[in-house]
C-alpha cells in the first residue's frame, strides 16, 4: 500500500494545525487514518476553516508514518518546505510508479476505506503506521465553526452527554463499546448455531405477563390492553416442540423506577428454551453459553484487543472462565452470609427464606471473586426471583419424587455486575400450570395458547434470559450498563 495514490472518504475526527501543515485525522467506521495537507492544500478558506466532524474527500499518496515525521521534522528545521514536505512521498511515488505501472495507469485513483490504507486499524496513526500525504481534497460538507467540541467538552455532564448520544457514539470510546457489543452478538448467534440452536423472533406487543405485573408497560393496542413483553420465555416455549431447542434476541420491557447501574426499561434479551432436559443440564447450557461467547469473541484479535485493554488500564484481573462454575444453592448463600457476617437491611443475620438484595448478593459474589450460578431459590417467599416466578418455574423433587418447597430455578452471577441470566425449569403439566395460575392470581383467559403447550404432547424442558447489556458492560469493563446501549431508556429517558 505504502507509495500507492488513493482516493478516501471519511469525518474529520480531529484537525490541528502543525507548523505550515493540516494534520486531519479521518475516520469512516472502519479505523482512522491521519492525513497531511500541506502548501496550498492547507491554504484555502475551506482548510483554515475546517472544524471536526466535517466530512471529505481526499486523495493522496500512502507513506509510512515514520519517513514522513522525519521529512517534516526536517523541513521544519531546515525551512525548505515544498521539498522535504513530498520529500517522502515523492520518492514512494517513483519507487512505486516502476514497480507498479499498471496501477498508476488506471486513472483516478482507486477507492479505499481507512481500514484497507491503515491496516491493522489503529486508534491513533503511531510510529510504523502509515499517513496520508495528500495532494488534492474537497469539503464535502462542514460542521459548523468549533465542531463537535462546542457540545460535547469537559463541561458536558452526564445529562448533556445522554441528549448528545447520537454524537457521543462518534467518540472512540463509544464506538468500541458498540463494537464489542456486535461481537458478542455475533458470538451468541455462532454459538447458538454451533449448538443446533433455530432462532425466531417473538412479538414484543403481548397480552401476557412473564415476570411480575408491577414492572409491566401497559398500552393501547386499537382499544384493547396489551404491554410490551418483559420476557419472550412463553412464546420460546411454544417453539420447542416443532423446532426442539429455539433462542431469539428480542427487546424486553420493564417499568423499572430504580435508576442503577444495573437497570433499563428497555434491555436486548438473549432468551434461549430447550426441551427434554434436567435442570442440571439446563444449567450446563448456561455455563456452556457463557464460555463459549467469552472464548469465540476473545478469539477475534481486533475485538480481544480493546477488551484487554480496558481490563489492564483499570488494573482489574479478567476472571477466569474454567468450567464448571461454582454451583451454590440459595440455601449455602444464606448459610456464606451468616458466617462472613453481612446482614439484611435490618442488621440482622439472613434467615431462610429471605431475600437476598443486591448489595448483599454483590458483597458475597465480589468475595468469592468468580462466577457463580445460584440455584434452588424457595418457593413461595420474597426469596424467589421475582414475584411470578412460581407462575411457571417447576419445583425441585426429593428422592421419593415429592415435591419440594425449593424452584427449579438459577441464577449466573458475574463479580462486579451481579445477576446476568436468570433460568428455570418449567411447570409442563396441564393441570399443575393451571393449578399455579390460580394460587398466582393470573387469568388464564390470555394464556390458552400457553396451556396448550401442556394439553398437546408436553414434556419437560427449561430455559433462560441472559441480559445482554449487563454481560457487555461485565465484558468491556465499563461501570454504568447506560453506556453500552445504542440510546439507552431507563426512567426520564425517552429521547433521542
Ligand atoms: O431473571 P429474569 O427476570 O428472567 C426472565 O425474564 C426469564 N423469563 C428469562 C427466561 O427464562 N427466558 O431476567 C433475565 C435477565 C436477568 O439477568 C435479569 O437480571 C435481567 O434480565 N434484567 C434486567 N436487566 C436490566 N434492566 C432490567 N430492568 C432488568 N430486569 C431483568
Amino acid at each position: 500500500m505504502c507509495g500507492q495514490r488513493v482516493q478516501i472518504f471519511g469525518f474529520v475526527h480531529r484537525c490541528r494545525q502543525q507548523r505550515k501543515d493540516l494534520i486531519v485525522v479521518l475516520r469512516d467506521g472502519t479505523g482512522f487514518l491521519q492525513c497531511v495537507l500541506s502548501g496550498v492544500l492547507c491554504q484555502t478558506s475551506e482548510a483554515l476553516t475546517l472544524t471536526t466532524e466535517s466530512s471529505v474527500c481526499i486523495y493522496g499518496t500512502v507513506c509510512f508514518f515514520l519517513f514522513n515525521l522525519f521529512t517534516r521534522v526536517g523541513r521544519d528545521r531546515l525551512n525548505v518546505s515544498f521539498i522535504f514536505s513530498y520529500g517522502g512521498s515523492f520518492f514512494f511515488f517513483l519507487f512505486s510508479f516502476f514497480t507498479r505501472r499498471r496501477e498508476y495507469r488506471s486513472h483516478p485513483p482507486l477507492l479505499f476505506t481507512l481500514n484497507q490504507v491503515n491496516k491493522p486499524p489503529k486508534r491513533k496513526t503511531a510510529p510504523g503506521g502509515v499517513e496520508l500525504v495528500a495532494d488534492f481534497w474537497t469539503l464535502i460538507h462542514g460542521a459548523p465553526p468549533g465542531g463537535i467540541d462546542n457540545v460535547l467538552n469537559a463541561e458536558a455532564n452526564s445529562d448533556v452527554n445522554l441528549d448528545n448520544r447520537h454524537l457521543c457514539i462518534r467518540g472512540e470510546n463509544c464506538s468500541e463499546i458498540l463494537r464489542i457489543r456486535a461481537a458478542v452478538t455475533r458470538a451468541i448467534r455462532e454459538h447458538f448455531y454451533s449448538r443446533k440452536y433455530v432462532e425466531v423472533c417473538p412479538p414484543t406487543l403481548v397480552q401476557t405477563q412473564v415476570e411480575g405485573s408491577s414492572t409491566f408497560f401497559s398500552i393501547d393496542f386499537f382499544g384493547e390492553q396489551a404491554y410490551l413483553t418483559q420476557s419472550s420465555q412463553l412464546y420460546l416455549e411454544t417453539c420447542i416442540s416443532s423446532l426442539g431447542d429455539c433462542y431469539c434476541i428480542a427487546q424486553s420491557y420493564r417499568a423499572e423506577k430504580s435508576r442503577t447501574s444495573r437497570h433499563l426499561a428497555e434491555n436486548s434479551h438473549v432468551e434461549a428454551e430447550c426441551p427434554f432436559i434436567t435442570f442440571e443440564e439446563l444449567m450446563n447450557k448456561i455455563e456452556d453459553l457463557v464460555s463459549d461467547v467469552v472464548e469465540r469473541v476473545l478469539s477475534d484479535p481486533e475485538v480481544s484487543k480493546l477488551i484487554l485493554q480496558r481490563w489492564k488500564t483499570s488494573k482489574k484481573k479478567f476472571p477466569s472462565f474454567k468450567r464448571p462454575f461454582l454451583r451454590m444453592t440459595y440455601a449455602d448463600a444464606i448459610e456464606w452470609l451468616r458466617k462472613n457476617n453481612v446482614n439484611n437491611k435490618e442488621g440482622k443475620p439472613f434467615n431462610f427464606g429471605e431475600f437476598i438484595p443486591q448489595g448483599s448478593g454483590r458483597q458475597m459474589l465480589d468475595t468469592i471473586g468468580q462466577p457463580i450460578l445460584l440455584n434452588r431459590f424457595p418457593a413461595g417467599t420474597k426469596a424467589s426471583r421475582c414475584e411470578d416466578e412460581d407462575m411457571n418455574t417447576s419445583r425441585c423433587e426429593d428422592e421419593e419424587g415429592k415435591k419440594k418447597n425449593l424452584t427449579e430455578s438459577v441464577n449466573f452471577l458475574l463479580p462486579g455486575i451481579g445477576k446476568v441470566v436468570g433460568g428455570s425449569m418449567r411447570i409442563w403439566k396441564e393441570k399443575e400450570i393451571l393449578e399455579a395460575f390460580k394460587i398466582t392470581n393470573v387469568d388464564p383467559k390470555h394464556y390458552y395458547w400457553y396451556v396448550d403447550q401442556r394439553k398437546y404432547g408436553g414434556c419437560p424442558h427449561g430455559g433462560f434470559g441472559l441480559e445482554l447489556e449487563r454481560f457487555v458492560c461485565w465484558l468491556a469493563n465499563q461501570d454504568h450498563i447506560r453506556d453500552v446501549c445504542l440510546y439507552p431508556r431507563f426512567i426520564g429517558r425517552c429521547a433521542p
